[in-house]
């Protein structure tokens, strides 16, 4: 009978102890498996590939179930993830769009759930389904990158190139706003003479575009944030020009992948004596080409940051907190209120002190530092 009685209690302590773990567990992980869903754009480009290792670095610990899908630069793909993640039952969605616009289709389903959507490096466009933006400064970014150009090129009407992202995404713009706020002037002053685009060129008096005269030039001058697509590119453009645009030239390249391509395209042209081109988010290949000079520049956009930023968000609206943010952005439906991070320049210069000492890259990765 004791016996009976000391296993019922225990049973019953046994049973207490589950419920109690399944309500901590509800209120970390919401009713399903997984408690936030990560969705990147695709593993072809190394940027998102070292956003998703800073996020397991960063998960490693937590006692928060996570998932990170890849959408392979397609918004089916990306839709269909979003759902996976949504069946999963998570309670927070934190997505990079391939295509800004696209994505309002996949987070409208998860807004539907009572799911919080966190945009995540790229702000997702014309709708009301996303509540925050964890972001660098992307204007910084292009104007960082026009400023390189303005300080390191010499003489009067040197022969400019000018590259951008995917149109899809509204960083492309933002990026370009920057370059263009500080090109604009020394453009029509005469410093630089455009070389690959009669829109820009037709709007060089123009210091703040529309975004429907940015989207003339974007349309003549994308990469497609593809370093095939600028490779081919800058081949065409090389080949149109006369030898007036050639020699020491500038180029504005938008990305450290489509800068090392078309790097690689204006080193082999005979009549171009001396390049300086642009870059961006300190890709391991890019460091390399820092070092070599064979890119003259990179704009370190510290990944950690974001991640803590996302994460952070995350948590606090699982714990049911108000996270803290610095400002907004407009995607053309609401103000979406965002966490900005700032970014650093990085040239041979300081390559060592931003990316080696900081103990973000590992000075093993490179030769010739
Ligand atoms: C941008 C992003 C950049 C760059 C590019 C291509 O949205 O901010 O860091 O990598 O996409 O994926």
């Amino acid at each position: 009978m004791k016996k009976t009685m000391k296993a019922a209690s225990l049973l019953l302590v046994l049973m207490l102890v589950t419920a109690m773990l399944a309500a901590c567990n509800s209120s970390a992980g919401g009713s399903g498996s997984v408690s936030v869903g990560i969705v990147l754009p695709t593993k072809d480009e190394p940027r998102w590939v070292q956003d998703e290792q800073r996020f397991k670095d960063a998960l490693k610990d937590s006692e928060y179930t996570t998932e990170i899908l890849f959408s392979q630069g397609s918004s089916a793909k990306e839709k269909e993830n979003v759902d996976t993640l949504i069946n999963k039952g998570i309670d927070v969605l934190i997505i990079t769009p391939q295509d800004g616009d696209a994505a309002a289709a996949a987070v409208e389903a998860a807004k539907k759930e009572g799911i919080t959507v966190i945009a995540y490096d790229r702000l997702i466009t014309n709708t009301e389904a996303v509540d925050y933006y964890v972001t660098f400064d992307s204007v910084a970014v292009g104007a960082a990158q026009g400023q390189y150009l303005i300080d390191n090129a010499q003489g009067t009407g040197v022969p400019l190139y000018l590259y951008v992202g995917a149109a899809s995404d509204n960083n492309a713009f933002l990026f370009f706003e920057g370059a263009w706020s500080v090109l604009q002037p020394k453009i029509a002053d005469g410093t630089f003479k455009i070389a690959n685009s009669s829109e820009a060129e037709a709007l060089k008096d123009t210091a703040e575009l529309t975004r429907d005269q940015m989207s003339k030039i974007l349309g003549q001058v994308t990469t497609n944030w593809d370093p095939n697509d600028a490779k081919n590119k800058a081949q065409t453009h090389l080949t149109a020009v006369g030898a007036d645009l050639k020699g020491d030239v500038s180029v504005l390249a938008p990305n450290d992948g489509t800068a090392r391509a078309i790097a690689d395209v204006f080193a082999s042209d005979g009549e171009v004596t001396s390049f300086l081109v642009t870059g961006q988010d300190a890709e391991k290949a890019s460091i390399q080409y820092v070092i070599d000079g064979k890119q003259s520049m990179t704009v370190f956009k510290d990944v950690r940051t974001l991640v803590t930023d996302a994460m952070g968000i995350a948590v606090d609206i699982l714990d049911g907190k108000t996270p803290v943010t610095t400002g907004s952005y407009d995607n053309g439906k609401k103000e979406v209120q965002a966490k900005q991070t700032n970014v650093i320049v990085v040239d041979e210069d300081n390559v060592q002190k931003e990316l080696i000492d900081s103990d973000y890259y590992e000075a093993s990765e490179f030769t010739g530092l």
